[in-house]
């Protein structure tokens, strides 16, 4: 049965005249309205676990924006949260973990089975949310990768290089496999309870892929979204997946054949013509205008809106940014941006 919501098209592998339109961020700082909401929740991770306030910042962009998809509001770090580590953001700095150095750190993590304590009300969100969207927009979840998550939960917060995630993969490879193998199964378990709550597509994102080079790219971006893509399509018969392997540069080539993927977004490093070119070839990709137009504007915002429209209009096709939309961006580029897909 050919699928009416458009996003659904398109990972359905359809070529659309005019390509279905979402922002990574979406919902976010950008916004007056999320900034009440999140003064309003107490602070962001008191927003996330709160299913009404989530659910309506989740719904706040869709007010000013006819997009065709509304992801669910919460974080990749709920995960080790769920698992046991202690997670805290700092304005202005982004987020701290308590940090895992050893095999005795893994194993001091809770069971996967206790995950759904902590994130039952995300769940709550999604249902909420599938009850509440309009009838053509799709409801996205989503998770962050295993190498992606592993190297906050090593780290303890951001790095530029992922410098203590390597270490750890160097020195301790038992501990660090295992650390991998828990995130892994607990992302299953996660993304299986949001599709039962009604998310209609689920987004893995992995915004460090492209620090693994090689057989570690194969070995730690790769093998887990194998894992995660083929346990999800056998409970969850056609629910479609988009796997974003941020900045993989060539490991873009050949992603979504490698692990199942419905759909590969790609980040605004790489060009949209090499990308139809290279990755489109197997179907289904999302992005990749840069984020920085949503703040600069003007003629540039259209042209490039639509040269990324064109590069991608032969082959299936979700219009996307690179990257997640800035707190500094003007929510009017917005409109000028749905503007030029469409007019
Ligand atoms: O896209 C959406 O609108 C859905 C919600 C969403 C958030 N984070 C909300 C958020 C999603 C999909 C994420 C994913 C996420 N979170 C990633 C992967 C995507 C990416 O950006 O590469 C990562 C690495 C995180 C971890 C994280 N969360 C960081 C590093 C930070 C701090 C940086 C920042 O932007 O402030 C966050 C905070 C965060 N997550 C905010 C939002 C709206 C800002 C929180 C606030 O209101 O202050």
């Amino acid at each position: 049965m050919t699928p009416t919501k458009t996003i659904l098209r398109a990972l359905n592998g359809e070529v659309q005249a005019t390509p279905p339109v979402w922002m990574m961020r979406q919902a976010g700082r950008y916004l007056p309205e999320y900034r009440a909401t999140r003064e309003k929740a107490g602070d962001f991770l008191s927003l996330c676990y709160n299913p009404e306030l989530a659910a309506e910042v989740t719904l706040q962009p869709l007010r000013r924006y006819d997009f065709d998809a509304a992801i669910l509001f919460a974080d990749i770090l709920l995960v080790p949260q769920a698992l046991g580590a202690d997670l805290w953001f700092v304005t202005g700095e982004g987020p701290r973990l308590s940090t895992i150095t050893d095999m005795a750190g893994v194993e001091a993590l809770k069971p996967l089975d206790a995950i759904h304590e902590t994130l039952n009300p995300i769940y709550e969100t999604v249902k909420i949310l599938s009850g509440a969207l309009p009838a053509h927009t799709t409801l996205i979840g989503f998770a962050g990768a295993p190498w992606t998550v592993a190297t906050y939960m090593i780290a303890g917060r951001g790095t530029k290089d992922q410098g203590p995630a390597h270490k750890l993969m160097q020195e301790n490879p038992a501990a660090f496999d295992a650390l991998m193998a828990r995130i892994t199964a607990a992302t299953i378990e996660y993304l299986s309870a949001q599709i039962n709550a009604g998310a209609e597509v689920v987004k893995i994102f992995d915004s460090w892929a492209g620090s693994l080079k090689g057989a570690a790219f194969t070995k730690y971006a790769v093998a887990p979204t194998v894992e995660i893509i083929t346990a999800l399509k056998a409970r969850h018969p056609g629910i479609p997946i988009i796997a974003f392997p941020r900045e993989a540069g060539d490991g873009y080539i050949g992603f979504a054949r490698a692990t199942g993927a419905d759909c590969v977004a790609i980040d605004n490093s790489v060009d949209s013509e090499w990308a139809a070119a290279n990755v489109q070839v197997d179907g289904c990709v999302q992005g990749n205008l840069s984020p920085t137009h949503m703040v600069t504007g003007g003629a540039e915002l259209v042209s490039e809106t639509r040269r990324v429209v064109k590069a991608f209009s032969k082959g299936p096709h979700i219009f996307n940014l690179g990257h997640g939309i800035t707190p500094d961006a003007d929510p009017d580029n917005v409109s000028r941006m749905i503007e030029a897909i469409r007019g």
